[in-house]
Formats: structure tokens, C-alpha cells, sequence
């Protein structure tokens, strides 16, 4: 390998529903996109309200070389290949790491595979301006939270990880699809109920606001989904009160997560705080954090990742790659496994 501070890489992600392909070019810390190449299975798994493993699978194999030949149109122009490794779902997880495999041993590129929640927490090293560098100090809170994951995570340094807090039960975007379910209002449910939430009022019903008063950083959802099917058995939503309710749930996920990461950041006196996951395309949330740690945490740092790099991508595995490469940490086509219970 030329030179390690300036690499182009190839990242693939298929843990779960999104097949993703992407080239970024690193350059010293900074990251130039060439290309971001998703290709969702939404449309397929709205059928079944949520997604069917061995469906996600056959997908992912019709469509994967084609979204690797868009990515990166020019054969084997890549240093370095980045893939997902897990966690995720194992059959989804194999299409991704098999394919990454082929291309390593065929163009003769080293190979990396990457913690999928790794990949979300340097969503937040990628800015839309190329030219500002994102000045990241450890120790940093990383507030992860998609549909498979939620997660504070305390980062000592690059692969340095300790998890503080987790779900005991549902991840917050799992709840926001369950919620929507119920509402049988569309899937996946986040964006759903958060454009619903907007014409809201979160005043308007009671919900609970489950283990905001509790010491640990631990996190349960599976009682807010619960709560809202009591509300759904004992009376009849109007049409005209969904919106009430979406903003009334939306508030209380919200109001648990903020709460919770702003006591871990004072806790644990990180320098920086970030967000990442799918949950964290949500404008609301985006908002309420930004504000809470600007007033009650002044001297800390605070990013987001762009709202398009929150959910699953291939950018963000492909970052992740630069800095593992950076600590000459390479996997070989012969030795990397699938791992769908990966942990940080
Ligand atoms: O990170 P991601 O793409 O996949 C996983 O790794 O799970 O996250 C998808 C999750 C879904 O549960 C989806 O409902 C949620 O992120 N989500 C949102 C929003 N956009 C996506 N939740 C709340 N508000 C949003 N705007
Ligand atoms: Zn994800």
C-alpha cells in the first residue's frame, strides 16, 4: 500500500435491508464522497410491515454487483475494501462479506471488516463541506439509535469502545415502526411519525416516559409500544387525533433519550458529543440535543452526521476502514467471518 493517510476506498454494507456500495477518498482525516450508491428494499418489505430475512438475502444477491459497478465504474480502483461485518442479519451480513472476499482476492486489495455500529459513529467524521475537518476529542459520547440498536457509547479513542448504556428491550426505532404498525400508518414508521408528529399536539394524551428517572444509562421502549395499544384497545382513535399521538410518543422518546445522554456526558466529562443511527435523521431530535447541550454542556463539542449518512450506507463503513487501516489492523479474504452479534 502506497501511502496509509491517503487511501480511496470501497465500502459495502448489507447488514440488513439496504444495499450499499460507496468510494471515498481520504486524505489526511479529511473525506471526499465519490459516490454513495443505496438501493433500499423499503417498497419490498412494506408488503410484510417489516422485514423478512431470507427475502433481504435474495435481494441483496440480485443487486449487488450492479450497485458496486455504479459505485465505482472503473475496475479495481480502489486501495483498501471496506465490509460490513456484522452485527446484522447473518444471511444479509454473508451477501456483503462473500462479495467483499472476491473483489480482495481478485484485484489483490486489502480487506477490513467493520463493526456496523462503528460505521454509524463515523457517519459524524464525514461533512457536506470538504474543506471544514471535524475536530473529534476523546473522551466522546456517542448516542447510537436505529432500528436494530440503541446504544451510549463512551469512545476513549479510534476503536476504543465502552458501552454505558443500552436497550433491555426494544431499540428506539424499532419502536417508532411497532408504534406505526399499530397505527397501521406505513413502515418504516420514524419518518412516518415524525412528518405526522409536525401537525401534532404533544400535550395532547399521556404517555409514559419509561426509566428517565433511573441511575444507570439503559433504555426501554417495549412499555411505549405497549401503552399505545392500551390507549388503541380502550378507545377508537379518530383519524384527526393520530397526528396528537405521534407527537405525544415522538416527545417521549425524545425526552428519554436527551435526558439520558446529557447525565452520561456529564458523568463521564466527554469533550465531544455525537449522535448516530437512523433515529438520528429525526429533526426534532436533532434539534432538542443540539440545543440541551449548547445550554447545559457549553464546552463540549457536538455534531451530527448528515441526515443522508444517519441511516445505513456504505460511507460510513468506508471511513471507518481508513481508520483501522491507519492502525494497520487488515483482515485477509482467507480469515474474516461473519459475526451477526458483533459487539463494540
Ligand atoms: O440505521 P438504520 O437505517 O438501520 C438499522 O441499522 O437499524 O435505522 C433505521 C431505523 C428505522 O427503525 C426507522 O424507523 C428509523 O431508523 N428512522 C427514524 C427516522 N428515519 C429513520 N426514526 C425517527 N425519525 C426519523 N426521521
Ligand atoms: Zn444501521
Amino acid at each position: 500500500m502506497k501511502n496509509i493517510r491517503r487511501l480511496k476506498i470501497l465500502g459495502i454494507e448489507t447488514s440488513c435491508d439496504e444495499t450499499a456500495a460507496s468510494v471515498i477518498e481520504a486524505r489526511r482525516g479529511d473525506f471526499k464522497v465519490w459516490s454513495n450508491i443505496i438501493w433500499s428494499q423499503i417498497k419490498i418489505h412494506q408488503k410484510t410491515g417489516g422485514i423478512v430475512p431470507e427475502v433481504a438475502a435474495r435481494e441483496h444477491v440480485k443487486v449487488i454487483l450492479p450497485i458496486i459497478k455504479k459505485a465505482l465504474p472503473k475496475f479495481k480502483d480502489v486501495d483498501l475494501i471496506a465490509v460490513t461485518r456484522g452485527p446484522g442479519l447473518i444471511t444479509s451480513l454473508l451477501v456483503g462479506v462473500e462479495t467483499a472476499k472476491v473483489l480482495s482476492y481478485v484485484w489483490q486489495r486489502p480487506l477490513i471488516g467493520i463493526n456496523h455500529l462503528e460505521g454509524h459513529i463515523y457517519s459524524n467524521w464525514v461533512t457536506e463541506d470538504q474543506k471544514i475537518k471535524r475536530e473529534i476529542q476523546c473522551p466522546a459520547l456517542i448516542l447510537i439509535v436505529s432500528g436494530g440498536h440503541t446504544f451510549l457509547v463512551l469512545m476513549k479513542g479510534h476503536g476504543k469502545y465502552k458501552v454505558i448504556g443500552q436497550t433491555r428491550d426494544d431499540a428506539a426505532g424499532e419502536a417508532f415502526d411497532k408504534v406505526a404498525k399499530l397505527l397501521k400508518i406505513g413502515y418504516p414508521g420514524g419518518p412516518i411519525i415524525e412528518k405526522l408528529a409536525l401537525k401534532g399536539n404533544p400535550q395532547r394524551f399521556n404517555l409514559p416516559k419509561p426509566m428517565i428517572e433511573s441511575k444507570d444509562f439503559d433504555f426501554s421502549f417495549s412499555g411505549l409500544k405497549t401503552a399505545v395499544l392500551y390507549f388503541l384497545s380502550k378507545q377508537k382513535i379518530k383519524i384527526s387525533e393520530i397526528p396528537d399521538l405521534c407527537a405525544t410518543f415522538q416527545n417521549s422518546v425524545i425526552e428519554v433519550l436527551v435526558q439520558k445522554t446529557l447525565r452520561a456526558a456529564k458523568k463521564y466529562q466527554v469533550k465531544t458529543v455525537m449522535l448516530a443511527g437512523g433515529v438520528a435523521a429525526n429533526k426534532l431530535l436533532r434539534k432538542t440535543l443540539k440545543a440541551k447541550v449548547k445550554k447545559e454542556l457549553p464546552d463540549s463539542l457536538f455534531y451530527l452526521p448528515s441526515p443522508q449518512l444517519c441511516t445505513d450506507n456504505a460511507v460510513m463503513i468506508g471511513v471507518a476502514g481508513y481508520f483501522w487501516a491507519q492502525r494497520k489492523n487488515f483482515d485477509s479474504w482467507q480469515k474474516i467471518k461473519v459475526n451477526p452479534n458483533l459487539e463494540l
